[in-house]
């Protein structure tokens, strides 16, 4: 058996619940992990969604901001110095406890979106999305490909257009390359059709 899956099946729920608390992660994050804060002050959309969330990718994210390897220009790389590999495997266990994110219904046109999630566009080496995340955007059977369905749509664009430019850098030979061939009008039409799964 590989490290991560041990620690991700040693995490405690109830345990990275308290740990997650108000102060730390629910805070942005939602005490529901679906982290909207319409606050009113321009936040909308910009903290993900946990809920749900396969737990082996959390940790692997939380390492990857400790390590540098994944940038954020905001508290996420504090917060993930601030807690223990033992917190990292407790609140992941938490957030990936917690029932699905859901997506809300929208009025923009989510077939093109749809299509290349699908069936991906060979002639550009573009893989379906679907292959790796699986129907729906729910995540495929490896624990390390995240959920993608019913995240919120701002984030969801800044993460394809951060591959694509290589701001975030911690899928060489996934995202990244897959990202580079889009364009942002198809960013923008993949994020439509992701957000929009209920
Ligand atoms: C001050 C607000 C804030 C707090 C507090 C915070 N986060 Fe975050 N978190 C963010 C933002 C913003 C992002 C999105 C970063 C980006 O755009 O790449 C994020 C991203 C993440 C991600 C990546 C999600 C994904 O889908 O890839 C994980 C995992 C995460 N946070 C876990 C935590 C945990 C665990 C804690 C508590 C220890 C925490 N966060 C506390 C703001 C916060
Ligand atoms: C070969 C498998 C594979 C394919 C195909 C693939 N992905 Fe991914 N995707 C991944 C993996 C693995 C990650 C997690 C990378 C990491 O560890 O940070 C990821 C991460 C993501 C994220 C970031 C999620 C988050 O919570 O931050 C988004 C958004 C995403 N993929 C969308 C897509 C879209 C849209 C397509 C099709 C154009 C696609 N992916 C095709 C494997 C794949």
């Amino acid at each position: 058996m590989g490290c991560a899956p041990f620690v991700a099946a040693q995490g405690d729920p109830a345990a990275g619940k308290l740990k997650s608390d108000t102060e730390r992660c629910q805070e942005c994050h939602g005490s529901d992990g679906n982290g909207d804060m319409g606050d009113g002050v321009g936040n909308l959309g910009k903290f993900p969604k946990l809920a749900g969330q396969k737990a082996e990718y959390l940790i692997k994210q939380l390492q990857d901001f400790r390590a540098g390897e994944r940038k954020n220009d905001d508290q996420m790389p504090m917060m993930a110095k601030s807690i223990s590999d033992a917190d990292m495997a407790d609140i992941s266990a938490y957030f990936a406890s917690l029932p699905v994110m859901r997506g809300e219904k929208s009025a923009a046109d989510l077939e093109k979106g749809r299509k290349l999630y699908m069936k991906g566009d060979p002639e550009r080496y573009i893989l379906p999305c679907q292959s790796c995340h699986g129907e729906a955007g729910r995540g495929g059977a490896d624990e390390t490909i995240p959920s993608v369905g019913g995240q919120h749509r701002r984030y969801l664009v800044k993460q394809l257009s951060e591959f694509k430019k290589t701001v975030r850098q911690n899928s060489p030979d996934a995202m990244n390359q897959i990202a580079a061939a889009l364009s942002d009008e198809e960013i923008e039409a993949l994020a439509d059709y992701l957000a929009a799964q209920e």
